[in-house]
């Protein structure tokens, strides 16, 4: 593992490749950062609410700093208290006009949700991201909230840079998710909070559930009902949020690129403690088990309302399998590292239904697909699928650079791929870890050790 010196021209900046390799078995403890999902949520409820909120675990990446900042660009006082994260607060209804255009950096949880604050608040804000950020629909959002009164100025293809102007009342809906994505569900429950009425969404198919149980920690009534399989989410509004302590469990997106680490690099035997276990957020480690994964959960608590376990992960031998489509809102992030746990399994695995993957920070699919054939894995990419053909536990040739479209996931993927291939895996660039897991990188240097 290291970086390589030469630099590559990417977009509009320099960056420098870097290489996994081959390292030997994981081994050990560690520890992954806070959950992102969780993260993001802890600080804008907190920011909601009048008084101070005392967070703990928050993940200190990139884009839950964006919130942070954006944050605190409406009035909420943010800052630390040793490793706490302490915020203060400027209630539901009175949030400031921003000052300068709010930069979301990669992050598309930062900017659905804050647009949905912003859609029942008199306020006016620009909204920018990177390269990445600025390609992905916004559509999806400014839709639901456009009926609930906000006006829009999206750039081309409702892409950002964008201008938006809250309303004040802004009208309730009952709104149908089309698409199974817990942001859209979130930016609408989140306009509904300063909504008078009641606003409601309805899931057709469950997507993460942080906002519905953090709200509910806030003190917020959030009334879940279950008809005909779908899920029934109303909020009523205008809400008062009571300020809260919250401790955020370890992020299970994160732990997994360890988990498949483990499982594929032989002689593994590792412990990755506090991971969070929501079972709308679980997927990745229930295919993994059904693929022939040896996953122990250790120490089932709670952690901040949320299930938590220490996961112990020995190597094994992975089965290929056919994914079934129902389980993708439950692993959205993960397929990027399950395609590489399937090209080093034993047999086929087919995925399908996953569409969204390309709308991601990068199209998954076609990133994936792409990356991993250069470290010599056999992939067929289909419209909404990868089918990959597994080495059956053989190192892959490696390769690279692969190109990681300034996305977090990609480039832990393929760090992942590298320590199971023969030669290493180059990346193009290392830097978009940092969005979502800072030390990911140290903690490999933790678990390769003898
Ligand atoms: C997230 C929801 C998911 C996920 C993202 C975080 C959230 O996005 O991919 O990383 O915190 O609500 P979608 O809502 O687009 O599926």
């Amino acid at each position: 593992m290291g970086a390589v010196k030469a630099p590559l021209q990417y977009g509009y900046a320099f960056v420098s490749t870097h290489r996994f390799s081959p390292k030997g078995p994981l081994t050990g403890r560690i520890r992954v950062p806070g959950d992102k999902s969780i993260s993001h949520r802890a600080l804008m409820f907190g920011a909601l609410a009048v008084g101070r909120s005392r967070i703990s675990g928050l993940l200190e990446g990139e884009d839950v700093l964006a919130t942070a900042a954006a944050l605190r660009e409406m009035g909420a006082v943010i800052g630390k208290d040793g490793d706490d994260w302490v915020v203060d607060g400027v209630g539901v209804g009175t949030l400031l006009q921003p000052e300068r255009a709010l930069d979301m950096g990669n992050s598309g949880t930062s900017t659905r949700l804050l647009m949905g604050l912003v859609a029942s608040h008199g306020i006016t804000a620009t909204f920018m991201g990177d390269a990445s950020l600025s390609k992905r629909p916004m559509g999806r959002v400014i839709e639901p909230l456009s009926t609930m009164g906000a006006s829009f100025t999206p750039s081309p293809g409702g892409t950002l840079p964008l201008m938006m102007e809250g309303m004040q009342p802004a009208v309730p809906i009952s709104y149908r998710l089309p698409v199974a994505s817990a942001q859209v569900k979130s930016a609408v429950l989140l306009a509904g909070l300063n909504t008078p009425g009641i606003t409601t969404v309805v899931e057709p198919v469950p997507t993460r559930d942080h906002t519905e149980r953090m709200l509910r920690g806030f003190g917020v009534t959030v009334d879940v009902e279950e008809q005909d399989g779908e899920r029934i989410i109303k909020v009523h509004g205008p809400c008062d949020l009571t300020p809260c302590d919250i401790t955020v469990p370890g992020d299970p997106s994160s732990a997994a690129f360890f988990a498949v680490a483990a499982s594929i690099v032989p002689g593994s035997d590792l412990t990755i403690e506090n991971v969070g276990l929501n079972p709308t957020r679980n997927g990745i480690y229930r295919v993994l088990e059904q693929m022939g994964a040896n996953i122990e959960y250790l120490d089932e608590r709670e952690v901040g309302g949320e299930p938590v376990a220490d996961l112990r992960v020995r190597h094994a031998g992975l089965k290929g399998i056919e994914v079934d489509p129902e389980v993708a809102p439950s692993m959205i992030d993960e397929f990027p590292v399950l395609f590489v746990a399937a090209a080093l399994a034993e047999g086929t695995t087919v995925t399908s239904g996953l569409d969204e993957l390309r709308v991601k920070e990068s199209d998954r699919l076609s990133a994936m697909a792409a990356a991993l054939s250069l470290a010599g894995a056999d992939i067929e990419e289909r419209e909404d699928g990868l089918v990959i053909h597994g080495s059956g536990g053989k190192a892959l040739s490696g390769g690279g650079p692969v190109t990681t479209h300034l996305d977090h996931r990609i480039a832990m993927s393929m760090a992942v791929a590298g320590l199971a291939s023969k030669g290493g895996v180059t990346i193009d660039s290392a830097e978009p870890i940092a969005t979502s897991f800072p030390n990911f990188i140290a903690l490999l240097h933790k678990a390769g050790a003898d």
